[in-house]
């Protein structure tokens, strides 16, 4: 199962270059990163369209980043990169192209994708996103009611929420006053409700965001935000046709056009995009319709920009001055030759807030596999774990672990050198604490502080043991002027091709998400089964017939 122009699946622990690495580790094991930043370790700081980032607080020497650099050669990173650009089937076990990178190809630029120029479709989308964006920025879409909109609610979950919801966020600056954007994605109801309950359905509109429109939590929100729509404009006395309420209160964004017309919602108000555009790498399209209308069109286009300048990069930069490259290579030294099991993902920006929840899908769901390409097992760990949380909240929460507790756990730590409120000096004098914070955390992480100089410091023996910072927990600093549009979309492209680069290292395909499925299948079972009151199925095993025994006595009508 391989696409043509796709390298063919090898092993990569029999390659020169891991072999290499491991004994290199072995004899990196009582090197401490603060012995480490005082020698020569040239390319491991790097800037890419005014953002730094900076590696040299991770646990490497100069040698054997040369011997990653390799292993991407010899593992065939570079042509699965130019086959994924140039729009071969790099998702194999879907049959489908990964073209997210087209997603922000400037206007007249040309990408032909099983024989179509696919770059004419991208852009005829993204006008009509504008044009829609643009009349609900300036009143001129009115409600059923001739009212104008004020709160927009995105139905979406997974890569349909994440994406936009992590960028509404974290752009809380560029937002028109005037307009809310709320996100919806749990199928508890309290998610819906709670959400609809603040707002006026005369002056909402629904994006039901789906790419499949199939998703159950997607459409059993958007069926109660239906009933809420109608019920409310009824009791407010509109009594219009329930067709035109939803056409002038519920947009779609999908590739199933069928089910968004079944549904009711007019195919003039659906935006689309294509199957080569996975969940998790779509909120620069239409699924961005949210972001874009929150921001504007011009904005909209900035944060492509941004998207677009780390794909110029990634695409033509040597390896050894590769940002993507490097933050990857890293993330499988740390994972396979350090045997660091988690990264903490910590912004020191408040607005950054969803950017670890947002990772966790876009790192997660992609390289969180166990079986490479050509579905051989492999023998060797894949995608870590990441979670995190903004500083400096974290730091009064979890980062004792982080420094003292028994597993190395590495970090990323965001920093904008410029905060995003404008405002009284405090303001500044706040940012700079902050940004204080970000740093001391660094340097503590990873360099630490040793017997002998607690020692020295006066601490009384019997404390000494308790106050021991070990460090030499590896650290990456990313550092951008200030958080913008552009600059989110520089930074969140680094990521996507990070985990890209983790993912062809280790032979796996990052574009497809089996595993949920089950999942989803067991639910629907279980969901009819509790329709029925049928607590015996024998198709459920006998701890879920018995949690749901349990379910079904304590439930209500
Ligand atoms: O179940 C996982 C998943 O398929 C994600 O990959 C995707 O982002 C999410 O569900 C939502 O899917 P859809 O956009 O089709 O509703």
């Amino acid at each position: 199962m391989s696409a043509p122009g796709m390298p063919v699946v090898v092993d990569p622990t029999q390659l020169p270059a891991w072999e290499q690495l491991s004994a290199i580790r072995d004899g990196l094991a009582d090197t401490t990163i603060g012995e480490l930043l005082e020698t020569e370790r040239p390319g491991l700081r790097s800037a890419v369209a005014g953002i730094s980032f900076d590696f040299t607080r991770q646990r490497i020497d100069g040698r054997a980043l040369g011997h990653l650099v390799e292993l991407a050669h010899e593992a065939g990173v570079v042509a699965l990169r130019d086959a994924m650009f140039a729009g071969a089937h790099i998702n194999n076990t879907e049959d489908r192209a990964v073209l997210h990178t087209a997603l922000r190809l400037p206007f007249g630029e040309s990408l032909v994708v099983d024989g179509h120029d696919v770059v004419p479709d991208v852009h005829q989308v993204l006008d009509r996103m504008a044009v829609v964006a643009e009349q609900i920025r300036s009143g001129e879409w009115a409600g059923s009611t001739g009212e104008t909109i004020t709160d927009v609610v995105n139905i979406g979950i997974g890569g349909s929420d994440l994406g936009p919801a992590m960028a509404y966020r974290a752009l809380a600056g560029f937002v028109q006053p005037g307009l809310t954007c709320h996100f919806v994605s749990n199928v508890d109801p309290a998610d819906i409700h709670r959400t609809l309950a603040q707002l006026d359905p005369a002056r909402t509109l629904v994006i039901v965001a789906s790419k499949t429109f199939t998703t159950a939590e997607t459409m059993a929100n958007a069926q109660a935000a239906r009933e809420w729509l109608l019920t409310g404009l009824s009791d407010q006395g509109h009594e219009g046709q329930a067709s035109d309420n939803i056409r002038r209160h519920f947009v779609a964004v999908s590739t199933n056009e069928s089910a968004v017309a079944e549904f009711g919602i007019d195919p003039e108000n659906m935006f689309g995009f294509w199957d080569w555009v996975g969940g998790r790498y779509s909120m620069d399209s239409a699924i961005g319709l949210s972001t874009m209308i929150a921001i504007g069109p011009i904005q909209f286009r900035a944060m492509l920009d941004g998207f677009h300048a780390m794909d110029e990069h990634f695409r033509s930069t040597p390896i050894d001055a590769n940002v993507p490259f490097l933050m990857g290579l890293l993330a499988v030294w740390n994972r396979d030759f350090l045997g660091i099991p988690t990264t903490a993902v910590l912004p020191y920006s408040q607005d950054l807030a969803r950017f670890p929840a947002y990772l966790q899908q876009l790192t997660m769901e992609s390289n969180g596999k166990r079986v490479r390409r050509d579905g051989t097992k492999v023998t060797y760990p894949t995608g870590g774990v990441y979670w995190g949380e903004p500083g400096t909240g974290g730091q009064h929460s979890f980062y004792q672990l982080l420094h003292q507790g028994t597993d190395d756990i590495a970090s990323d730590i965001i920093v904008c050198a410029n905060p995003t409120v404008a405002g009284a000096e405090s303001v500044r004098g706040q940012h700079d604490v902050l940004v204080a914070n970000a740093l001391a955390q660094a340097s503590v992480l990873s360099v630490g502080l040793d017997a002998r100089a607690v020692r020295d410091s006066g601490v009384a023996e019997d404390l000494v043991p308790h106050k021991v910072m070990p460090g030499n927990r590896p650290v990456s600093l990313v550092m951008m002027p200030e958080l913008t549009p552009f600059t989110l979309g520089v930074l969140i492209a680094a990521y996507e091709h990070s985990v890209f680069v983790q993912g062809a290292i280790w032979q796996i395909n990052s574009f497809d998400q089996w595993g949920v499925e089950l999942g989803k299948k067991v639910a629907a079972t279980i969901e009819s089964d509790i329709r029925a009151g049928q607590d015996q199925d024998p198709n459920l095993d006998p701890a879920t017939r018995g949690s749901l025994r349990e379910y079904l006595g304590m439930r209500r009508a």
